[in-house]
């Protein structure tokens, strides 16, 4: 089938490029000529692994183009694909702008009856907007419009895409339920669950699955800080509670807080739908707080490690002391710095006095432009030197597989702060550091 792809960020070149390689036509229109010229030059403007391979395979085989030509684009297809951003806006709530306006556009391009696929995460009850604004711009053609959210998480898209779980669209019609049954057809040799339900119940999925999945990760957080006050080990409760079928053990690893494009924006977005609903969800209106209260604490449980460690003043302890700051972007696999702990924890390490080095192998360069005053390299050993302090943000495997014994010789004082609980306790303690983690007993 023809496709056109509006919108080729981190969704739609992923899905894009996907559907390419499961047989489809694709072309993926972005008004960003930037952005669609690296992409017709052969470059990829995200990290994302596996994503420039299957790029190339879908530009080779003819499948997959780049255009910024949306009018062209929709008049040579019958299926439209909306991956536009849906970013926070001041008060909350996902702005739309970027959908509205796709969906005018659209409607003033239509040559003939069109299906629109909303990709894009949008607030319960947008698909139904949508129609009404094609619509609204063009009374001669047929739309329908169905909603087909993703679950794709960066670093691992292209994977989630190609094994997913389950597959959900939402219609309002048969015809449309068919045309997303061909549109998926690939995956039913694998017997990938397909959920075919309502427009609403489809965009709720949505938000109720990364709502569920950001709880999950405040709940381990809380868990570990309770282990920490207890004595206890979080990485030994996690198994003992993942065990259990019913919690399951993925989601279960402590961090510094969830971060990226989607949690932290969409468990806001639902907190607010609720409250419109006049059905306020307490569960997820603390989730929201309890990451951002975590946070913050360890902004000041490091600064408080770090003084002891160094015999300073509680009250003063970073003044002219260098820390390296080891994993820039949200997590690791992805270049996106969206809000990653990096941007919280550097700008107050720095304004408490400290100059802070920042490591990342893909997002230095978006880290370094985004936080004030922070250097940033591509090489551990550059961040390393010098360092009276270490805070580890991120499990990049290249910071997990950091030989410590070896780079101690860099660092001005033997303290490291993981915050992704990447070594031993034991192993730190034997080789003379200063270990502070989360949720474990610090080793005697
Ligand atoms: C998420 C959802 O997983 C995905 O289905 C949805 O489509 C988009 O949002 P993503 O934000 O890319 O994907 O990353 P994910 O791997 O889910 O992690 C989200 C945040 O939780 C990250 O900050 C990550 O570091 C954190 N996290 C995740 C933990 O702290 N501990 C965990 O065990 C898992």
């Amino acid at each position: 089938m023809k496709i056109a792809m509006i919108g080729t960020g981190y969704v739609g070149l992923v899905t894009g490029a996907c559907l390419a390689k499961i047989g489809h036509e694709i072309i993926c229109v972005d008004q960003d000529q930037t952005k669609i010229n690296a992409l017709c030059g052969g470059a990829i403007p995200i990290f994302e692994p596996g994503l420039k391979e299957i790029v190339d395979q879908g530009v080779q085989n003819g499948h997959l183009s780049f255009s910024t030509d949306l009018t062209q684009a929709v008049e040579s297809v019958d299926v439209i694909f909306l991956a536009v951003g849906t970013p926070q806006a001041s008060d909350g709530r996902s702005d739309l702008t970027q959908v509205e306006n796709a969906a005018k556009q659209i409607a003033k391009a239509a040559n003939g009856d069109k299906m629109i696929v909303v990709k894009s995460t949008v607030p319960v009850g947008t698909c139904r907007r949508v129609g009404r604004i094609l619509g609204k711009h063009d009374i001669e053609h047929a739309f329908h419009v169905t909603s087909n959210p993703e679950f794709l998480r960066e670093g691992d898209a292209v994977s989630d895409f190609m094994q997913p779980d389950r597959i959900v669209f939402g219609t309002n019609s048969t015809d449309a339920e068919a045309i997303m049954c061909e549109i998926y057809a690939h995956f039913e040799a694998t017997k990938v669950p397909v959920i075919k339900t309502s427009l609403e119940t489809s965009e709720l999925i949505k938000y109720s699955a990364n709502a569920f999945l950001a709880a999950k990760v405040a709940f381990i957080n809380e868990m570990a800080n309770l282990c920490d006050a207890t004595g206890a080990n979080v990485d030994d409760l996690a198994v003992g509670i993942g065990l259990d079928s019913r919690i399951g053990a993925a989601f279960l690893k402590p961090g510094p807080g969830y971060g990226g494009s989607c949690f932290p924006k969409d468990t806001l977005a639902l907190t607010i739908l609720a409250q419109e609903a006049d059905s306020p969800s307490r569960i997820i209106e603390s989730v929201v707080d309890s990451n951002s209260n975590h946070i913050r604490r360890l902004g000041r449980k490091i600064a408080d490690f770090c003084a002891d460690c160094w015999q300073t003043d509680k009250k003063h302890p970073m003044i002219d002391k260098r820390i390296a700051v080891l994993g820039l972007a949200f997590k690791a696999n992805t270049d996106d710095i969206r809000s990653a702990a990096s941007t919280v924890i550097a700008p107050l390490l720095i304004k408490q006095g400290a100059s802070v080095i920042g490591f990342d192998p893909e997002a230095a360069a978006a880290a370094g432009a985004a936080i004030d005053h922070i250097e940033t390299t591509t090489k551990i050993d550059e961040a390393l030197s010098g360092a009276d302090a270490v805070v580890v943000l991120t499990e990049w495997d290249a910071i997990k597989m950091i030989n410590w014994a070896e780079k101690k010789t860099l660092l001005n004082a033997p303290v490291v702060i993981d915050l992704r609980n990447l070594y031993s306790p034991e192993s730190m303690a034997k080789l003379g550091f200063q270990y502070l983690s989360l949720g474990r007993p610090t080793a005697e």
